[in-house]
């Protein structure tokens, strides 16, 4: 049983960041869900870095064993796990309201729920709770169980998707004094783009033109433009690094933004989510078929090994690229070491790929 508390129009809607790592898009296909991804994702072996009014490629693929990045919204991918789960013959409710988890410490967990104006009480083996940073499971963990960890940055990103070809063929990264911006896309004929905002910053006074008035003098670069087209959406996404120890009390195994966050500047949010859920699958096939709880009980710890790496990367990234208010001329001619570091010693820049395609600690 699936539980969605939110429409299926808004999950639908809801658009987030589109860089998934090459196993990760594997994994989807060896799994019968990776079929549009396969049609429509775009496979990139490069990025590049902007900083003091130059660009520079980091050839992915070229320092990290062959292994590419493929660009899918996760919007979409959503969709096509929801069309996959009703295609089926297991249920999958949205709306659900008043949900709440117990008993976790016992054999039978218990989830109740309101779905449709009725009460609903689903007696489980396991829950897995991958319900987000807001969602219920996490906080039902008796205190003193989990210990936490995290960070809040004092910027976020203000994102729009914009009916206009990208202007440029890889992810464009940009340190600029007056902060970060990053040039992505979704297909060929929509464009994302983003740029360092305050946390809290107010959409209202942010008018399409000033936008892109602010992206060209960030991402400009001599000899090249940025071509500007409708905004179809607009948001601010706030940012922040956190992790929670076990991802796992009794028989709830907590999966994804529930257990953990990222800064998007690594765009490893989704890879980590999709990989504890494999993980976790993994595991309870086992336990079905053979008794064994050894890999629910690795569950934790095998994650968590990926988690902290990609921690460490997006929280790296994140300082190198951005611009804090207040920040000074030392900590800008920091950032400038190490981008021109990364781009002229093979070796910065394989460590920046190989944890950009996604690193398997095993
Ligand atoms: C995106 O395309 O939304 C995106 C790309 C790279 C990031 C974050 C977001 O690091």
């Amino acid at each position: 049983m699936l539980l969605e508390d939110r429409s299926r129009e808004y999950v639908e809607a809801r658009v987030r960041a589109g860089v998934m790592e090459q196993d990760v898009a594997d994994l989807l296909v060896e799994t019968g869900a990776g079929e549009r991804v396969v049609r429509e994702g775009l496979v990139h072996h490069g990025i590049e870095l902007q900083f003091a009014s130059e660009r520079h490629r980091i050839p992915l693929s070229e320092l990290a064993g062959g292994r590419a990045i493929v660009i899918y919204g996760q919007t979409e991918l959503v969709k096509d796990l929801i069309r996959l789960r009703l295609d089926g013959d297991r249920p999958l409710h949205f709306d659900v309201e008043e949900v709440s988890v117990h008993d976790l410490e016992s054999d039978g967990p218990l989830v109740r729920y309101r779905h449709e104006g009725l009460g609903a009480e689903l007696r489980c083996d396991v829950i897995a709770g991958c319900d987000g940073f807001h969602g219920v499971c996490r906080p039902s963990v008796p205190h003193g169980v989990l210990s936490e960890f995290s960070r809040e940055y004092a910027f976020g990103w203000l994102g729009i998707l914009a009916a206009v070809a990208p202007s440029n063929g890889e992810l464009v990264y940009a340190h600029h004094e007056r902060g970060f911006a990053l040039l992505s896309l979704r297909s060929p004929d929509l464009s994302r783009l983003y740029i360092q905002c305050r946390p809290d910053e107010d959409l209202a006074e942010w008018p399409d033109d000033r936008i892109w008035e602010e992206l060209q003098t960030r991402l400009s670069l001599e000899g090249w433009t940025l071509a500007e087209g409708p905004v179809l959406e607009k948001g601010v996404t706030g940012m922040r690094s956190y992790v929670c120890e076990p991802m796992r009390h009794g028989r709830l195994f907590l999966a994804g933004d529930a257990a953990h966050i990222v800064p998007p500047t690594g765009a490893k949010g989704l890879n980590l989510a999709l990989r504890d859920v494999r993980v976790l699958a993994d595991a309870i096939v086992d336990w079905y078929r053979s008794g064994s709880t050894t890999g629910l009980d690795a569950y934790s710890d095998t994650c968590l090994r990926r988690i902290w790496r990609a921690e460490h990367f997006s929280w790296w990234m994140t300082h190198m690229l951005h611009r804090p208010d207040g920040s000074d001329a030392f900590d800008l001619k920091l950032q400038l070491s190490e981008l021109a570091y990364i781009t002229r010693s093979e070796a910065a820049a394989t460590s920046l790929a190989e944890n950009y395609v996604g690193l398997e600690l095993v």
